[in-house]
């Protein structure tokens, strides 16, 4: 974890303005947030006070997809777009405790991540991991830096995480075809991981939470079980399925709550070349 910063306000990084990672670190407990951020997801908790259970859940299906990707399937790649402020265990830590030769991309457009990704540059000594300061709108941009061209091998098997990223791409920047655009670089073997909210469940929290985050200039759609499935097309969706992510192969007994966590999740495979 880096370094508690409190309210100290890193060179550079607007903290008037909440960033949506920045909530997430709070509703996980963490300490790299600011007055705004905290405000803002004070409203949200007020109008669903599942959040903290929610960003607790959504990681955890992270932390259980990314062990099932390098214990069970054997993929030693990965790219992982919205990684989010550093928190313990990180992907690489995750991946690389099972194989400590595995090789990981890191990519975010928060500057604040960016600031501590020291945190996610501690690869074991036979592995790698590199961080990738970049918008996923941009996806050619992502494929053509040198981050992630000298780090992975686009001819074997890759891991690409879009976890509890894409409900902040509105409608109009087409997150199917960033997601079709991704996969499509993807050679067969490899997995998609990606999580999403949802307004399927709760459908007046979920209202009143787009309306928090619209309301602090922060844009979240949220789409129902089938628009996300979509976004697997192409892919084989594996056991069992596009479920709420504290039913996605859960190791321990599902917490009290878990049937309020409007999070959808799930992990694809792309068994062969994507043609759309
Ligand atoms: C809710 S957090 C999820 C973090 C992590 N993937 C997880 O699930 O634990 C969403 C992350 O996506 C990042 N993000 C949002 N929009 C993005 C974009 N267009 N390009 C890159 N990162 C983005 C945010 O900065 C934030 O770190």
């Amino acid at each position: 974890m880096p370094e508690d910063q409190g309210d100290q306000t890193p060179v550079g990084i607007d903290v008037s303005v909440p960033h949506p990672a920045r909530l997430y670190d709070y509703y996980l407990g963490g300490k790299d947030n600011f007055p705004a951020d905290r405000a803002a997801a004070e409203r949200v908790l007020d109008a669903a006070p599942e959040a903290r259970l929610m960003a607790r859940e959504n990681r955890r299906f992270l932390v259980r997809a990314a062990r099932f990707l390098a214990a069970e399937c054997g993929v030693r790649q990965f790219l992982d777009i919205g990684t989010g402020i550093p928190t313990s265990p990180n992907l690489h830590e995750i991946v690389q405790d099972v194989a400590p030769a595995s090789r990981i991309v890191y990519t975010d457009n928060d500057r604040l991540v960016l600031a501590y990704a020291r945190a996610l540059l501690t690869s074991t000594p036979d592995g790698v991991t590199a961080y990738l300061d970049a918008d996923l709108r941009h996806v050619d941009r992502i494929l053509s830096a040198p981050e992630v061209t000298e780090t992975l091998d686009f001819t074997r098997p890759v891991g690409l995480f879009l976890v509890a990223i894409l409900h902040f791409i509105t409608d109009e920047e087409n997150p199917g075809t960033i997601v079709k655009s991704l996969l499509d670089a993807l050679p067969e073997g490899s997995y998609l991981v990606l999580s999403h909210a949802t307004a399927d469940l709760r459908p007046t929290a979920a209202e009143d939470v787009v309306s928090t985050y619209r309301s602090a200039a922060m844009a979240l759609t949220l789409r129902a079980k089938a628009e996300i499935a979509s976004f697997f097309d192409g892919t084989d969706l594996l056991d069992p399925g596009l479920v709420q992510v504290p039913t996605w192969r859960p190791t321990d007994e599902l917490p009290p709550g878990h049937e309020d966590v409007w999070i959808y999740g799930g992990v694809g495979h792309v068994a062969r070349q994507t043609v759309r």
